[in-house]
């Protein structure tokens, strides 16, 4: 499968929302990723369910909604219905991670669990069978524009491993810090889904950087 690229619109100018999305639609972007951040599982606060929807309206790209709440089970039907195809949680916020998993999926949506820097990947191989995507956090979330965590290579690197071992469809997403400086690395560890905020959305040429990203290792598709 040819990677996917999923800009991040924490980067973008959001009085400016529809254009910017408006170029995301007329952009190589697979997904679009959202960031959903709740000012107490981390510092920063940025938008719900509302915003979600309206982005809906505005694209028919998949919408990757990275939840970075306390008890996300309180809002992940609200989020499926405002159009979210993909839904994830964060490891650390669920000490029911498996029920949360079935949660997402029986709304219809593709179920995704993030891991901070610090969590091993090894945390999540008891419920791997049941986990569409991994986010795999190179940078501490919260924030847009931060240093790629080097570490998380190896992160990446193991858990591709244990997906091919297994023969699951379990995708891999990195998160944060990602431009053109390690993307390549990013693909050959086993990621499948780059993210990218500040990477294009800072760019002279967000299209173009899109492309970039999305024709490493080959011609676009
Ligand atoms: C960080 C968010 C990221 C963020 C990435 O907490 O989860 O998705 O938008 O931004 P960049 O690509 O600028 O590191
Ligand atoms: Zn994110």
């Amino acid at each position: 499968m040819k990677h996917l690229i999923a800009p991040s619109v924490l980067a973008c100018d959001f009085a400016r929302l529809p254009e910017e999305i408006a170029l995301l639609n007329d952009s190589a972007a697979d997904w679009i990723h959202l960031d959903v951040m709740d000012g107490r599982f981390v510092p920063n606060l940025t938008f719900g369910m509302p915003l979600v929807e309206a982005i809906n309206r505005l694209t028919d790209k998949t919408l990757d909604v990275h939840l970075m709440m306390l008890e996300p089970e309180r809002y992940v039907e609200a989020f499926q219905k405002a159009g979210a195809d993909w839904i994830s949680v964060h490891y650390e916020a669920c000490p029911h991670l498996h029920r949360n998993l079935q949660q997402i999926k029986a709304t219809g949506a593709k179920a995704g669990v993030a891991i901070n820097p610090h969590t091993p990947v090894e945390a999540l191989f008891p419920v791997l069978e049941e986990i569409d995507l991994v986010i795999i956090m190179s940078v501490n979330p919260g924030f847009g524009g931060q240093k790629f965590i080097y570490h998380s290579i190896d992160k990446i690197k193991k858990l591709k491993e244990e997906i091919i071992i297994r023969n699951l469809p379990t995708l891999i997403e990195v998160d944060g810090g990602v431009g053109m400086q390690n993307a390549q690395v990013l693909l050959q560890a086993g990621a499948d889904v780059l993210v990218a905020g500040s990477a294009v959305f800072k760019a002279p040429d967000p299209k173009k950087a899109i492309q970039q990203l999305k024709n490493i290792g080959g011609l676009a598709l």
